[in-house]
């Protein structure tokens, strides 16, 4: 969800009009939530009503400075969806499969929601996660927050500019919304969270043009080397994926993050695909190689210390979540004296509900 419909660029028709805001482009500021959601049916009932609140608060949010573009990409794990939903799942979700070879390990770790929350302005995107926290977190069980920053003209703390590469336009929509292959979840969307950590020493300690031959691209020029001079282990080689004759493409949000005091520096990968098999693919070429023992040397010097699929359904699914009854259960019992409850009795799950429950307003 977001405030304009920039995405607006969308046939009338195509699945990605009920997307939620995965197609924005890069911000100068970003946080990414992974959560995860304590048992219990009395949670669960929080999460599914709040997913009827998540669009009002980015109204309500995003109107005080509409060219801040603040927007909201809620996305939920396999270990939740079912209990969460129920049946139909979407096809291919499943936990983030592991990747090791060698030293190299892509990990896979809990995480039940993700929130990417983007905007040009810190203060929104704090506040936002603010409210966020403050409507359901008394139904989460552990977070991990990351604070994403534009560093100099969209570079990793490596130095080089990222997202250069990404689709835009239809090529985007084809890359990145489920379509007619699993028509119960079209328009939704998978993501791959890591959060990689960099030894900048060690990167910083090499010359610019063996750092370019990781990469594949001119440092400064941000021009990709030449296939002429490109070695096939170069980042943007493992992670160019053709089937058929065509290339699959990915949309990246990836943002730096860190800390210099405690020596902490970081780039948030962010992928949201069609199916999640593309970026499995291309972490198998990155971690095991193209051929094996071709790996990316971007991994000598990072390593992820978090990794996580998730599905982004639709804003109409959110919706419709929200407005459904729960199903009778000890848990309606549990809410007679909570605010929920009240929300659940009278019926108004929408934006007008959000007034005087929020701390912050
Ligand atoms: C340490 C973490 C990472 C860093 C610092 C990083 C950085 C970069 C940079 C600088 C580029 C070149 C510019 C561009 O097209 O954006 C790039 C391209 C790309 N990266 Fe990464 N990346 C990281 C992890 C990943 C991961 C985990 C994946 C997927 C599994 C990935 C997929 C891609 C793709 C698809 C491209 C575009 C390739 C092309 O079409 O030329 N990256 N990345």
């Amino acid at each position: 969800m977001g405030l304009n419909k920039t995405d607006a660029l969308v046939a009338v028709n195509d699945v990605s009009a009920d997307a939620q805001a995965v197609g924005r482009p890069l911000t100068s500021s970003a946080i990414f939530l992974v959560a995860t959601v304590k048992p219990g049916a009395a949670n669960l009932d929080t999460i599914r009503s709040f997913c009827g609140d998540i669009a009002g608060f980015v109204r309500s949010i995003g109107f005080q400075d509409l060219d801040a573009q603040l927007s909201c990409v809620v996305g939920f794990g396999s270990g939740i969806w079912r209990d969460l939903f129920g049946a139909p799942q979407p096809k291919e979700l499943h936990p983030f499969q592991e990747v090791r070879s060698g030293t190299r390990h892509a990990v896979s770790t809990p995480g039940d929601l993700l929130f990417h929350i983007r905007a040009t302005r810190m203060d929104l995107c704090f506040e936002l996660e603010t409210q966020i926290l403050a409507s359901i977190g008394s139904a989460l069980a552990s977070t991990d927050e990351v604070q994403g920053f534009r560093y100099f003209d969209n570079r990793d703390l490596l130095g080089f500019v990222d997202g250069s590469e990404n689709p835009t336009g239809q090529a985007m929509n084809d890359a990145v919304f489920v379509g007619e292959e699993d028509a119960a979840f079209a328009g939704g969307s998978y993501v791959i969270v890591q959060k990689y950590l960099h030894d900048l020493q060690a990167w910083n300690a090499l010359p610019t043009e063996v750092q370019e031959g990781i990469v594949g691209r001119k440092k400064v020029s941000n021009i990709e080397l030449a296939d002429s001079v490109k070695p096939t282990s170069a980042h943007n080689a493992l992670t160019t994926i053709i089937e058929n004759g065509k290339e699959i493409k990915i949309l990246r949000g990836n943002m730096p993050f860190g800390s210099p005091a405690q020596g902490e520096f970081g780039t948030y990968f962010i992928g949201y695909s069609r199916s999640p098999r593309t970026i499995e693919q291309m972490l198998e070429n990155m971690y095991i190689g193209r051929p094996p023992g071709n790996y990316d040397r971007l991994l000598d010097v990072s390593r992820p210390v978090t990794g996580t699929l998730f599905f982004v359904p639709t804003e109409s699914f959110l919706d419709d979540v929200a407005a459904e009854e729960p199903a009778a259960s000890e848990s309606t019992v549990e809410q007679t004296s909570s605010p929920e409850a009240t929300r659940l009795q009278d019926g108004s799950l929408g934006i007008g509900s959000l007034k005087g429950k929020n701390e912050h307003e």
